[in-house]
């Protein structure tokens, strides 16, 4: 699976980590920055990755800052982009089954390696619904 992940100064090192590991796995990483501890502003790298997953450039995106909520909510102004803030493995099944979440975010300072790890598999071999009021609800997010 083609990845796309972005993060700001917050979800650096998460990011740093999670990048080598989804490698690991076999994915097609695409890092979209930013590329070190120093301070940035949120909102660019979570448009920035969900424009991309929207755009087909990748089948979906992980998004990591301090907590997770700037850069969620920066990916979610992106039409198209359902974008979920995980924090706990049965929110990221929840996300990919009845939400059809393109993207996750997490936080890079309340979120381990291991749970994040447990949060991206459980989300990425989840598969959609696809029940009816599943399809409509995620048809009407893509209209807003
Ligand atoms: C940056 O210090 C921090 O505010 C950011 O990473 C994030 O937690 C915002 O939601």
């Amino acid at each position: 699976m083609r990845i796309a992940i972005a993060s700001d100064h917050g979800g650096f090192s998460l990011k740093e980590d999670l990048r080598q590991y989804l490698k690991g796995e076999g994915h097609d990483v695409v890092d979209l920055g930013t590329d070190s501890e120093a301070s940035v502003d949120y909102p660019i790298y979570g448009q920035k990755c969900a424009q991309y997953v929207v755009d087909g450039k990748a089948d979906k995106g992980i998004v990591l800052c301090g907590t997770g909520i700037g850069i969620s909510i920066a990916a979610n102004k992106v039409k198209g982009a359902r974008c979920a803030l995980c924090t706990s493995e049965t929110l990221a099944e929840l996300a990919a089954n009845h939400n059809a979440a393109n993207l996750i975010a997490l936080g890079g300072r309340t979120t381990s390696f291991d749970e994040a790890v447990t949060y991206i598999e459980k989300w990425l071999s989840t598969p959609f619904d696809g029940g009816e009021r599943h399809v409509k609800r995620v048809n009407m997010l893509n209209e807003l």
